[in-house]
C-alpha cells in the first residue's frame, strides 16, 4: 500500500496488512466490550457520586503526541526487592491468618505475557482491616502485616505474592454493608503515567453478589473475571493455599479496571 493510499483509508477500516507487530491481528487491539469496566459514577456505590469527575480530562501531554513513555518517570528493575512480594514477613514474626500464595500471569490482548511490569497489591488483614490511620472498625491490627507488596512479572509475565487472605469489613455504603473479601491491585506500564486500578476477589464468597463494587461493572462475563480460581497446584503442601488469577490489559478479555479508558 503506498501512502496516498494510506492516507485515504478510513480510520475505521483497521490497520492496513503488515502495520501490527508480528503475531497479531486487529481483534487483539480491540476495545473490550460494552459493560467491562464499571462507569465512573455508579449510584449503587455511593461515594462515586462525590468523586467522578464531571468536566472532560486534560492532557498531561501538552503536545498531544502521547509521547509518555519516553518523557514521564520510570521505574529502575533494580528498585524492586523479591522479599517485596512477601507481605506475611513482619517486623517481630508471622502475619496472622490463613496464608496464601496469590499467582498468575500479566497478559497483552492476544495473551502474550507483558515481562518487567510492576504490580502493587493491597489488601486488608485476616480481620479485614487496613493498617490505615483512617480506617477505625474494630478488627484486630496485626503489627507484623502492613497488606502492601510489590513485585515485577518475569519473562513468561508470572507475578507471584505470598500474602494471609483478606477478612470482609462493613464499609457503611448502604445498611449493614460488607465488602467480600479482596486484594487491591495496580499494574504500571513502563512508565508511571500509564496505571490500571483493579480489584480481585476470591471463589465462592457469599458476599460477592451483594457488592456494589463488583456489582458496578455491568457485564456479567466481565465481573466472573475479577473472581480468581482456587488451583491445588498452587497451593503449597503443609504451608499456604493457592490461588491463580491472569490480569489482561487490552481486547475482548480484558480485565475490568477502575478508569474506563474505552
Ligand atoms: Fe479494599
Amino acid at each position: 500500500m503506498d501512502d496516498a493510499t494510506r492516507a485515504a483509508t478510513p480510520p475505521t477500516a483497521g490497520p492496513p496488512t503488515g502495520l501490527a507487530p508480528t503475531g497479531s491481528n486487529w481483534d487483539d487491539f480491540a476495545a473490550p466490550p460494552p459493560g467491562t469496566h464499571p462507569p465512573l459514577d455508579s449510584p449503587a456505590y455511593r461515594s462515586t457520586a462525590k468523586r467522578h469527575p464531571r468536566r472532560a480530562p486534560l492532557r498531561l501531554d501538552p503536545a498531544g503526541a502521547d509521547t509518555t513513555e519516553l518523557t514521564a518517570p520510570v521505574f529502575g528493575d533494580g528498585d524492586v526487592d523479591p522479599a517485596d512480594a512477601d507481605l506475611t514477613v513482619g517486623p517481630t514474626g508471622e502475619a496472622i491468618g490463613q496464608r496464601i500464595v496469590v499467582t498468575g500471569r500479566l497478559l497483552d490482548g492476544a495473551g502474550r505475557p507483558i515481562p518487567s511490569s510492576l504490580v502493587e497489591i493491597w489488601q486488608a488483614n485476616a480481620s479485614g482491616r487496613y493498617a490505615h490511620p483512617q480506617d477505625r472498625w474494630p478488627g484486630a491490627l496485626d503489627p507484623n502485616f502492613t497488606g502492601a507488596g510489590r513485585a515485577l512479572t518475569g519473562p513468561d509475565g508470572t507475578f507471584r505474592f505470598t500474602t494471609v487472605r483478606p477478612g470482609a469489613y462493613p464499609w457503611g455504603n448502604h445498611s449493614n454493608a460488607w465488602r467480600p473479601a479482596h486484594i487491591h491491585f495496580s499494574v504500571f506500564g513502563r512508565s508511571f503515567l500509564q496505571r490500571l486500578v483493579t480489584q480481585m476477589y476470591f471463589p465462592d464468597d457469599p458476599l460477592l453478589d451483594r457488592d456494589p463494587i463488583l456489582g458496578s461493572v455491568p457485564d456479567p462475563a466481565a465481573r466472573t473475571r475479577l473472581v480468581a480460581a482456587y488451583d491445588h497446584d498452587v497451593t503449597t503442601p503443609e504451608w499456604a493455599l493457592g490461588f491463580r488469577w491472569d490480569i489482561v490489559v487490552r481486547g475482548p478479555a480484558r480485565t475490568p479496571t477502575e478508569h474506563d479508558d474505552g
